[in-house]
């Protein structure tokens, strides 16, 4: 609750206020606002029906704006430590050499707190209110569980959706695909309209590159930003 508190008292401040903080103020990994309808955001497209601000450990806290501040200070190091042992204890069940080094060493994370206005579908030209992706990261965690709309699809397999759930979610990004040659995808997902309309808040941790780092991994060399953009090449 904290969060969303945080998320929606930014989100209520005026356009000029929320426009300090897009990604190009950070141009740090993925960190900042993208508005609906922006042309420019690396995390969403403009036909894209929702507003988002990504925060990472990767920025100076001060950096991010001020109703984010009661959020990093009481509960940011404990859910990421959570998260982390969430992680790890999958990472240690998929057996992938070199993967938990790689994790210690090269791994930090970022949130997405991501919003879905109230939005005739009529409005969206292709009907959903985040097209079908895979994400940048090792992991993606919905700590907090899920509201409906999410729907995913495994390889050559009919797309399905998930009901709205307290539980955990986590499921693989592009960077577990990336490390493990296709061994284990990426899974797609996008957000649909379901049910009648009303706003949608959701809360995505990702495990991803530390930016600006070399990456050594059986026998592979590359800069995160390699890894950043082979990722983006792909939309
Ligand atoms: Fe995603």
């Amino acid at each position: 609750m904290l969060l969303k508190h945080s998320f929606s008292d930014f989100l209520k401040q005026p356009e000029v206020y929320r426009k300090q903080f897009l990604q190009a103020y950070f141009n740090t990994g993925f960190d900042g606002y993208s508005y609906m309808g922006q042309k420019d955001s690396s995390n969403q497209y403009d036909t894209d029906l929702l507003h988002s601000f990504v925060l990472s450990e990767f920025s100076e806290t001060e950096k991010f704006p001020s109703e984010f501040r009661g959020f990093f200070n009481a509960e940011w190091t404990n859910l990421i430590s959570k998260i982390e042992s969430i992680e790890l204890n999958l990472i240690q069940k998929l057996n992938v050499d070199g993967l938990l080094e790689f994790y210690g060493n090269s791994v930090g994370h970022m949130l997405s707190c991501n919003y879905y206005p109230v939005v005739e579908k009529t409005v969206s030209t292709d009907a959903l209110r985040l097209s079908k992706h895979i994400d940048v990261s090792l992991f993606t965690v919905f700590v907090f569980g899920i509201d409906e709309g999410f729907v995913f699809q495994k390889e050559h397999q009919k797309s399905e959706a998930l009901f709205a759930s307290d539980d955990v979610l986590i499921f693989p990004g592009y960077l577990l695909e990336y490390l493990t040659n296709g061994k284990y995808k990426a899974l797609e997902h996008q957000v649909d309209f379901s049910g009648m309309p009303k706003e949608r808040f959701s809360f995505a941790f990702f495990s991803i590159p530390k930016p600006d780092i070399n990456i050594e991994f059986q026998g592979l060399n590359f800069s995160s930003e390699t890894y950043f953009n082979d990722y983006l090449s792909l939309f």
